[in-house]
C-alpha cells in the first residue's frame, strides 16, 4: 500500500498543475510496491507514467509554415484556479461536460458545444479558460498568433487561415484566436475597409464550415466593436466582468496559499480592492508574497496586503487617467 504521505503529495501535485511532481511521486510510489514484491502493480505504474510522459512530449511537430502561425502548449491548468462567478463557471463546466459527451449527443443528432466566444476586460481570466479547458481535456493548446495571420495582402490571409483550419481538423486541441479584434475590428481602422471585410468575412466562413473534433475558442477585450455578425457564429457567448468582493476574497485565499494565516480576515481588504481585475489583484498578492519572502516573514498580514493592493490601484489610475 501506498503511504498517506504519498497519496497526500500526489493529490497536491495534480491540484496545483505540476505533473513533474506528480510523476516523480507515482514512480516512487512504484518503486515501493516493487519492493514490497508487486512487481506487476509496479510495473503497471511505471508503464503509466511513461505513457503520459510521451504523450506530452512525443507530439510530431508543426510544419514551419504553422510553427510560425501558432504556438503550441500543454497546459495543465483546472477549474479549480479559475475564480468566476457561479454562472460563469457553470457555463465552462458545461462546454466540458458536452465535450466529455460529444458522442452522447451525437448519437441523437445533437452537437456540442465547441465554437466559443470570451467577451470581457483584460486580466478577467479568458486566456486562462483556454488554458484551464485544454487541462481539464487533457487535449493541447494551440494559441493562434493574430498579429501574424492578418497581414495587408487578403490572400496571404486567407492561405494562412486554410493552415489553421485545415490544423483544426487534422489534431483535435484547443485553438484559442486570442485577442480577437485584430480581425474583427482592424477593417474600420484601415483605409482598405473593403480589404479587412473580406478577412473577416472568410473566417467567418472558415467557422462556419468547421466541422472538427477540436474546441474553437475565440476572445476579446472590446465587445463593442464586434461585428453582430460575428456573434451568431457561436455556440456560447461566454462574458468576463472583474470580480466581485466575494471573487476577490477568493482569489486572494488561493494565491496567498500557505502566507495567509489561518483565520485571516480579507473581507476588509477585498472591499478596496473592488475595481481591479483578477490578474491585478493576483500580482498584487505575489508582491505581497515576495515582500514577506525578502523580509523572512512566514506570513503576510492584511495590512501589508492592503499596501501592496494601494500600491496597485495608483499604477492603475495613473494608468488610465482617470
Ligand atoms: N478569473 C480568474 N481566476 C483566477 N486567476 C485569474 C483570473 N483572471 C485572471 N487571473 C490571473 O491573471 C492572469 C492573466 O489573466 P488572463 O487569463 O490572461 O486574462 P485575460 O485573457 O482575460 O486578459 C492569469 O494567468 C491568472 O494568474
Ligand atoms: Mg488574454
Amino acid at each position: 500500500m501506498a503511504t498517506a504521505e504519498q497519496i497526500k503529495s500526489l493529490i497536491k501535485s495534480h491540484m496545483t498543475g505540476q505533473p513533474e511532481a506528480f510523476y516523480t511521486v507515482a514512480l516512487q510510489l512504484a518503486a515501493h510496491e516493487a519492493r514490497q514484491g508487486h512487481q506487476a502493480l509496479a510495473e503497471e505504474i511505471r508503464g503509466l507514467v511513461d505513457t503520459a510522459r510521451t504523450r506530452k512530449n512525443g507530439a510530431i511537430a508543426l510544419s514551419p509554415e504553422l510553427a510560425n502561425l501558432v504556438l503550441k502548449s500543454d497546459p495543465d491548468a483546472r477549474l479549480g484556479q479559475l475564480v468566476l462567478g457561479d454562472d460563469l463557471k457553470e457555463r465552462i463546466e458545461r462546454i466540458r461536460l458536452e465535450f466529455r459527451q460529444q458522442a452522447k449527443l451525437k448519437a441523437h443528432g445533437l452537437s456540442h458545444r465547441r465554437k466559443i466566444l470570451l467577451v470581457g476586460p483584460p486580466g478577467t481570466g479568458k486566456t486562462l479558460t483556454a488554458s484551464v479547458l485544454a487541462g481539464e481535456l487533457a487535449l493541447p493548446l494551440y494559441t493562434v498568433l493574430m498579429e501574424r495571420l492578418v497581414t495587408k495582402f487578403m490572400g496571404e490571409t486567407s492561405v494562412k487561415l486554410r493552415l489553421i483550419f485545415d490544423l483544426i481538423a487534422q489534431r483535435p486541441g484547443i485553438y484559442l484566436f486570442d485577442e480577437f479584434d485584430a480581425i474583427g475590428t482592424e477593417r474600420s481602422r484601415d483605409n482598405d475597409v473593403g480589404e479587412m471585410r473580406r478577412v473577416l468575412n472568410s473566417f467567418l466562413q472558415f467557422i462556419e464550415r468547421d466541422e472538427s473534433n477540436s474546441l474553437i475558442i475565440a476572445a476579446t477585450n472590446n465587445a463593442q466593436m464586434l461585428d453582430h455578425a460575428l456573434f451568431r457564429r457561436f455556440d456560447d457567448i461566454l462574458r468576463y466582468t472583474i470580480p466581485g468582493k466575494t471573487e476577490i476574497e477568493q482569489l486572494m485565499r488561493n494565491r496567498l496559499g500557505n502566507f495567509s494565516r489561518k483565520g485571516m480576515s480579507l473581507t476588509r481588504v477585498a472591499e478596496v480592492t473592488q475595481g481591479l481585475s483578477h490578474a491585478e489583484v493576483a500580482q498584487a498578492c505575489d508582491d505581497a508574497i515576495k515582500d514577506a519572502i525578502l523580509g523572512d516573514r512566514k506570513y503576510i498580514t492584511a495590512s501589508q496586503l492592503k499596501s501592496t493592493i494601494d500600491q496597485r490601484k495608483k499604477a492603475y489610475i495613473s494608468n488610465t487617467g482617470s
